[in-house]
């Protein structure tokens, strides 16, 4: 086990809730830095980065340089960088390296988890885990106290636009009954002006958009309508 001094973060102290998280997955690739100051500056708390490796899920998207760059052109915002791939555990160097904020990685991956969130944490990050909907809450209780973030998965990972799964709201109000007030939970998938309050009225504060905020014409409005005020 390795000896961590614990600090504050975006995530561990936010100064409100809930923070909405822009998945730039749907964002013009052509234009990433101009799309991700426009919704900073739309009011978006943090940005949320998929990173798929081809296996985990049928997808490629994006690796530790992508990250680099968007630190390097934002120094302050908080990254936040959502693992879906097979082997987490070679990528958390890297990223720590790219200035990621926040290093989530999946029950369902290979890798153990709590291994995992040391190195995380022994890398300076904070530690996410997530749950994809057709996996039992149980797989996770006994893992969560050992994380930052709770990701619940509202579509089966892979790709943006996707419908949100309501079923998985029940999983949502089981973890967070056993959350600590420095814990945060997390919904990612489908969630839209339509489903956000089901996802906060069930104990989430975080939630990602791709698709509800950067197919909207007004980042501004999207995010404000997510957040709820
Ligand atoms: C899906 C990703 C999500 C995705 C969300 O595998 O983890 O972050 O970008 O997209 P929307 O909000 O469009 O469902
Ligand atoms: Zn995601």
């Amino acid at each position: 086990m390795t000896t961590q001094v614990k600090t504050m973060s975006l995530i561990t102290a936010p100064p409100t809730l809930p923070l909405i998280a822009p998945s730039i997955l749907s964002s013009d690739f052509s234009n990433l830095g101009d799309e991700c100051k426009a919704v900073l500056n739309g009011g978006a708390d943090l940005l949320h980065l998929d990173v798929m490796d081809g296996y985990f899920v049928p997808n490629l998207t994006m690796g530790p340089a992508l990250c680099n760059s968007l630190r390097a052109t934002l120094p302050d915002v908080y990254l936040d960088v959502h693992l879906m791939v097979n082997k987490p555990l070679m990528y958390v160097q890297p990223f720590a390296d790219a200035g990621a904020s926040l290093f989530t990685t999946h029950v369902e991956a290979e890798d153990d988890p709590l291994e995992v969130a040391d190195a995380v944490r022994a890398a300076g990050m904070d530690a996410g885990i997530a749950i994809n909907p057709p996996t039992d809450v149980q797989e996770i209780l006994p893992l969560i106290e050992s994380f930052d973030l709770i990701l619940v998965m509202s579509v089966n990972p892979g790709f943006s636009g996707q419908a949100f799964i309501p079923e998985v709201l029940t999983k949502v109000e089981t973890i967070s009954k056993q959350l600590r007030p420095d814990q945060r939970l997390q919904m990612d998938g489908g969630v839209s002006l339509k489903t956000c309050q089901a996802c906060k009225d069930a104990g989430c504060d975080v939630l990602v958009a791709a698709s509800a905020i950067f197919g909207a014409d007004d980042y501004p409005a999207a995010i404000a309508g997510l957040r709820g005020h």
